[in-house]
């Protein structure tokens, strides 16, 4: 039977590992051939001498896949435009992009020093933003060409950007900053045949191994390892197919056998004085506001 993304050409960035490496190996299982990028960071940015991303590409081939590996740094625009040369070069089009790649530097907000904040919020945000550019700049010529378009953009968020999660100020504004990216990057590029959404997986990774390490850790009896990274890999694949089409700007979160759809920002219950309010005045009416409202989901680590 051929799989849902024979013919595609897949990059995915940040692929030497965890989740981005279950995607690689999803998207090769489906058929498509991919361009597993990693720089081989530490899982704080600073290099690390075994990059992956080789490893995986054996992995692909000895399962009978095609794929080939690309060492840049996706922040960078060189390595943004690099990588989606990459994929042309490679396999003479690109598809779809799953923007992954990143890293944490986890500090309470008073002791988060400038380099880790710039460091976090340029490997996620600035990392999803310029190889979107690249990829929707090939995609807009191939349009522009008369050539058909069935392009996707899979961006990876978190809770921490969807709720925010203490000790992770940094991370949580990246992350809610991939938000807002996507449904900009949906809205402007449905015109050009692409479409961009995002996901927050939750998965057992060198990421999280100090968070998941003993309440999630793997099944010994062989049952359902429900933080698997491989768990959050098929609604990826799919997302990344051309089967996904009419789905833009939306936002999943997904983790073990649970896809959620995010109903994201919304209007709750308004106020108007059709005039302007004294301070005081707008204050009486933002508590009744707020007694009428949802009360907020909690912060993640604040209870
Ligand atoms: N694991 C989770 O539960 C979880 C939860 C929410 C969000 N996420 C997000 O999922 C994505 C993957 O995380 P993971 O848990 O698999 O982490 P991971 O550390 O296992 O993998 C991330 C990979 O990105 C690579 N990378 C880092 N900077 C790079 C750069 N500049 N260019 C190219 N590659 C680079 C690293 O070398 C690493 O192999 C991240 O964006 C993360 O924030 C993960």
């Amino acid at each position: 039977m051929a799989g849902l993304c024979e013919g595609r050409v897949v990059v995915v960035t940040g692929a030497g590992r965890g989740l981005g490496r279950a995607h690689a190996l999803a998207f090769a299982a489906e058929g498509a051939k991919v361009v597993v990028n990693d720089l081989g960071v530490g899982l704080d940015g600073r290099p690390d001498p075994q990059s992956p991303a080789a490893q995986v590409v054996r992995e692909i081939e000895e399962l009978g896949g095609q794929a080939v590996a690309h060492g840049g740094d996706i922040a960078t625009a060189q390595g943004a435009d690099c990588l989606v040369r990459a994929a042309v070069d490679a396999f003479g089009r690109l598809d779809t992009l799953v923007n992954n790649a990143g890293f944490l530097r986890d500090r309470m907000l008073v002791n988060l020093d400038e380099g880790d904040w710039d460091a976090v919020v340029r490997v996620h945000l600035k990392g999803h933003f310029l190889p979107l550019r690249s990829a929707a700049a090939w995609w807009r010529a191939e349009a522009k060409a008369g050539r058909p378009v069935a392009a996707r953009v899979v961006n990876t968020s978190s809770g921490a950007g969807l709720l925010g999660s203490v000790g992770q100020g940094n991370y949580s504004a990246a992350k809610a900053g991939i938000l807002g990216l996507t449904l900009v990057a949906a809205a402007e590029l449905g015109r050009y045949g692409v479409q961009v959404n995002a996901i927050a997986p939750a998965a057992r990774t060198r990421m999280t191994e100090q968070t998941f390490a003993q309440a999630m850790a793997a099944p010994e009896d062989g049952g359902f390892d429900t933080m698997a990274p491989e768990n959050v890999s098929p609604l990826v694949v799919w997302l990344g197919a051309d089967a996904s089409a009419g789905v833009s700007g939306r936002v999943f979160e997904t983790e073990g056998g649970r896809i959620t759809v995010m109903e994201g920002w919304r209007p709750g219950p308004t106020a108007d004085r059709g005039a302007r309010w004294t301070p005081a005045q707008a204050g009486e009416a933002a508590v009744k506001l707020l007694a009428a409202a949802e009360p907020p989901l909690p912060v993640y680590g604040s209870q």
